[in-house]
Parts: C-alpha cells; structure tokens; sequence
C-alpha cells in the first residue's frame, strides 16, 4: 500500500485514477480547487483526507504543503496531475502568467516544500505532462510566455517545462532517494481539459464522439499505473514516458541538462522575488 498524494482529483484523470486507486487499497491524499467537485469525488471513493487548493495562488499551495505535512510523514508519491489550458495573459498575484503557475510553479513550489518527507520516504513525483511538450519551448527569457501569449503555445511551452522540471529533480535528488517521472496519459474523452478557452472541444470531448478518444477510466488507469509503479522497475527516474508505458521522445529541449538546470535556478529566483525561499 502507498501513500499518494493527488493534485487535481476533483475532475477527470486524475479523479478517475483516485477511483482507480482506492480500490487497491493505497492511502489517498486527495487535493482540488473546488470544494464541492472534490468533496462528491472523495464521497464517491470513501477518502476523507481532502485539501482544497487554488494554485493560482501561491499562499494557497504553501498552505496546503503545511497540511500535508501535518496530515502525513510519509508521501511515497506526489502526483503534480492539476493543470489546464486557460485564456490569458492573465498575471496572478504572485506575479506569473496563470498557465504557467497553475501547471508549473505550482507543482514546482509544491514539490520542494514536501522535499524532506518525500525524500525520507524514498518517495516519487509523477508530473502530468502531455504530447504538447513535444511543440514546446523554454525561453528563459520570457518564461511564462506573457510577451507572445498564445493560448494553446502556453500549454505547449508548459508542459515542456513540467517535463524539464522531472529531469531536474532527478539531477538534483536521485542520489537522495528520489525518483521522478512524467508522462502523456493522451488525448483523452470526457474530462474538462481546455473547456474555458476551448469551450466547443468540451462540447466535442464529451458527447456524442466521445468513442473516438481513449475514455477517461483509460486516462485514469495511465496515471495509476505510474503511481502505483515501483520506479525502475515500472519506469525509469528522470524520464518522459508515453501513455502506452513506454519511453518516449518529446521536445529535443527536454534532453538539454543546462537548460533544465536553469530553469530550475530561474524558477527559484522568480520565488525568491515574490518572497518565496526555501531552507536548504
Ligand atoms: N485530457 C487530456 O486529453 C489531457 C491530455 C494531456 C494532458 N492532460 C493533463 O492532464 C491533467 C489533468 O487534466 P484533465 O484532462 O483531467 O482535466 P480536468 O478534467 O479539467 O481536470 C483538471 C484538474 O486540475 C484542477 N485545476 C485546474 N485549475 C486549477 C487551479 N487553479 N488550482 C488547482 N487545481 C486546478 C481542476 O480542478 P477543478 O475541479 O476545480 O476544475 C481539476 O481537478 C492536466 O495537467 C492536463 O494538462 C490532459
């Protein structure tokens, strides 16, 4: 039995894996900005250790590493699963492009404060990635994206960035005991994804073609799969994999070790302007 912490449980995959995943008996920490929709999923899987979150807001996912330290000493996985595609540019009070905070920083932030335990469980991080990543691109320059916005360029250049973040971690605490991955769960039907600024593909996603794409338990099912894994065995530490489990290729920034170190270092930086340190 794990411990797995869920970002990103109150709707499509990552509510699915929880379903997925309650029923192998693991210990679920589930977290999602809107109360209700998590509160109807925890119901629904007989979980009572729920957070509510809006990563929009920074102080919001320091709050929640708070609780989840409290609430637990072990994590052998965090699942950074909560994201989107949005509308903008729209900065957050913390100074972000919101697709980038929501998707990235976020996790980011998340992820260092539960260092320590994760680290002492020998735990994993498992990003929710997607094929868009193999388009992205990381310019450090312009991070966030807010002077060429485009809203689908955002996602793509994003989820380059979560991919990024993987390798990193695994540069950085690997030798500590830490493994991490991220992966493309597809294209997948009936979830919610890109339903503000795409609100047809909604439309479209859900009925009545929703047999063309894999279904949500199958997206669920993708995510569980990589929860449950035992790293290197199931998968690989620091690598990008394909919903079919196998290792893919994605963007050639991805493979570039200086460039993921900077991203690293520039993301530390942005939060240290907003106040945000971190010991050690
Ligand atoms: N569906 C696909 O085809 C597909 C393909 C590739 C990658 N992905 C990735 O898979 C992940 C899950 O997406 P999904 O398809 O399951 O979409 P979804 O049905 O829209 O679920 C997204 C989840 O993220 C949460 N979320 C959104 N904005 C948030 C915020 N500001 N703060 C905290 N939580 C927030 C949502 O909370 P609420 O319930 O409050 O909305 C929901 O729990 C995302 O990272 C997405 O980019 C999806």
């Amino acid at each position: 039995m794990k411990t797995i912490v869920i970002t990103g449980a109150s709707d499509g995959i990552g509510a699915q894996a929880a379903r997925q995943l309650a029923r192998q008996g693991h210990r679920l920490l589930l977290v999602g900005r809107t109360e209700a929709k998590l509160a109807a999923v925890a119901a629904e899987v007989g979980v009572e250790e729920c957070f509510v979150a809006d990563f929009e807001r920074l102080g919001e996912v320091r709050r929640l590493a708070r609780d989840l330290r409290a609430a637990t000493d072990r994590i052998d996985v965090l699942v950074n699963n909560a994201g989107g595609s949005f509308t903008g540019p729209v900065i957050t009070e913390d100074g972000f492009e919101r697709t980038f905070q929501v998707n990235y920083v976020a996790g980011f932030l998340l992820t260092l404060d539960l260092m320590e335990i994760l680290t002492a469980s020998q735990g994993a991080v498992v990003n929710t990635s997607s094929r868009a990543a193999t388009k992205g691109t990381v310019d450090l320059g312009d991070l966030d994206g807010r002077q060429r916005f485009k809203t689908y360029r955002a996602y793509q250049d994003v989820k380059l960035a979560s991919t990024l973040h993987i390798r990193e971690l695994h540069a950085r605490y690997h030798d500590q005991g830490l493994s991490a991955m991220a992966f493309n769960p597809g294209f997948i039907g009936g979830t919610s994804v890109g339903a503000e600024p795409f609100p047809i593909l909604t439309r479209f996603n859900r009925a009545p073609l929703t047999w063309i794409f894999p279904s949500l338990s199958w997206g669920g099912a993708r995510l569980a799969y990589f929860a449950e894994g035992t790293p290197g065995q199931a998968w690989q530490s620091g690598c990008y994999y394909r919903d079919d489990h196998r290792l893919r290729h994605t963007a050639k920034q991805a493979y570039d070790p200086q460039l993921s170190r900077q991203l690293w270092d520039t993301t530390i930086e942005l939060l240290a302007h907003q106040g945000i340190v971190f010991a050690g």
